[in-house]
């Protein structure tokens, strides 16, 4: 089959293709522990479930308008300018099939080959594939672990040149757990703006952050921003709504206009009953995510300093997310020569399935993903000791 040129600029999630090994091996009776999938495993909050029930019930399982339901996009809009300040309307929302979604349409809407587009690294992976999918070039500006893989406004901005069209900011970031700080949040969106640059803040950890903090939202700059801002976020991680696929994009109108086009001849509307879930949600799950931030919090809190006791391992802790982005590459020796050969042998030999550091740009790196139980955490850490004292 010959495919199209541009499908050479995309491969397969690692991360996708990680949970996927770690399937086939539960399939054929291993017990692994899994510390792959970005997924958390709780329940999506009760009253999410039942007024997707109660619309099911209703017969809401038509196509909606193709932006999302009106309630939703209304209900967004408010809460952003309640809790920010935000000047979006209701008609600057798109609801999206998931976070993923609405990237994707912003990376086609926005982005040209011989355009740059700024990411800070190690980055989730979908983003540079998005870029270059789109036809435009990636430029990495790195973070380092040895300050928490913070984001420095000077060194984003040092790498704005007269072809950059656009910055990505993920804050709480996948998969290194930084938070961006307001002062360089602001400086970024003020050079930004000077500049015609878009700032795309993927805000889709918003809630986990740990030790009382709270992450400084993009929303917070749009009133003062208002071209320059677009903000996406989801109900995935939030909620514990992976599976139902509703997130949202807010910004300026001919951005959420052009996504709403590109989503017209791709999706259509979001999930008609899944939509009601979500603004169920957004209502009334506020003790949920508590919860959950709590949960997450003593996870975080048993396995890193675990992690950092293990021999030829360095692991700070993750401001928010729910992943930790330890530095193993001082077992890179014998076949273990990277941190792909690394997660494979480790999955392979200890059954434990994490994800290799080379997926998101940082070859010295794992993600482990602190959404499982806190027995999970340990059976997993037990194992990972004895891999590395054998390795
Ligand atoms: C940084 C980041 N952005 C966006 C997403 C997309 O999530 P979803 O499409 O489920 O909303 C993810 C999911 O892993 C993510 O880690």
């Amino acid at each position: 089959m010959h495919l199209a040129a541009r499908m050479s600029r995309i491969g397969e999630s690692a991360t996708l293709k990680v949970s996927r090994r770690a399937a086939e091996l539960k399939a054929s009776g291993a017990d692994v522990v899994d510390f792959g999938a970005g997924e958390p495993d709780f329940a999506s909050p009760g009253v999410a479930v039942e007024a997707a029930r109660q619309a099911l019930a209703d017969g809401f399982t038509k196509y909606t308008p193709t932006s999302g339901i009106p309630a939703l996009r209304r209900a967004l809009a408010e809460r952003f300018a309640r809790q920010y300040g935000a000047p979006w309307t209701a008609d600057q929302v798109l609801v999206s099939v998931g976070g993923k979604g609405a990237l994707f349409e912003i990376a086609l809407a926005l982005f040209e080959e011989g355009q740059e587009v700024i990411l800070h690294t190690p980055t989730w992976v979908s983003f540079p594939e998005q870029i270059r999918f789109a036809g435009a070039r990636v430029v990495e500006v790195p973070t380092d672990g040895a300050d928490g893989f913070a984001v420095h406004a000077e060194k984003i901005v040092g790498a704005f040149t007269a072809r950059t069209r656009a910055v990505i900011l993920n804050s709480p970031c996948n998969p290194t757990g930084g938070v961006i700080a307001a002062e360089d949040l602001r400086a970024i969106v003020a050079a930004a703006a000077e500049r015609g640059i878009v700032v795309i803040a993927d805000e889709t950890y918003e809630r986990f952050v740990y030790d009382g903090g709270t992450a400084a939202s993009a929303a917070a700059l749009a009133s003062a921003y208002p071209e320059t801002i677009a903000l996406v976020g989801s109900f995935s991680k939030t909620y514990a709504m992976t599976g139902w696929r509703v997130g949202y994009l807010l910004g300026p109108p001919p951005l959420v206009r052009a996504a709403a086009e590109i989503q017209g001849h791709a999706t259509s509307n979001p999930t008609s009953f899944a939509m009601v879930g979500a603004l169920a949600a957004l209502a009334g799950a506020e003790g949920d995510i508590e919860a959950m931030v709590a949960e997450y919090q003593a996870r975080r809190d048993l396995l890193v300093p675990a992690l950092a006791a293990l021999p030829g391992v360095t692991c700070q802790p993750p401001k928010g997310a729910f992943y930790a982005f330890p530095d193993v590459s001082a077992h890179f020796r014998g076949d273990i020569t990277d941190s792909t050969s690394f997660a494979e042998r480790l999955l392979e030999e200890a059954h434990v399935a994490l994800v290799a550091g080379a997926a998101f740009g940082s070859d010295r790196h794992v993600r482990i993903s602190f959404a499982c139980s806190r027995h999970e955490l340990a059976r997993g850490l037990e194992r990972l000791e004895r891999f590395l004292r054998r390795n």
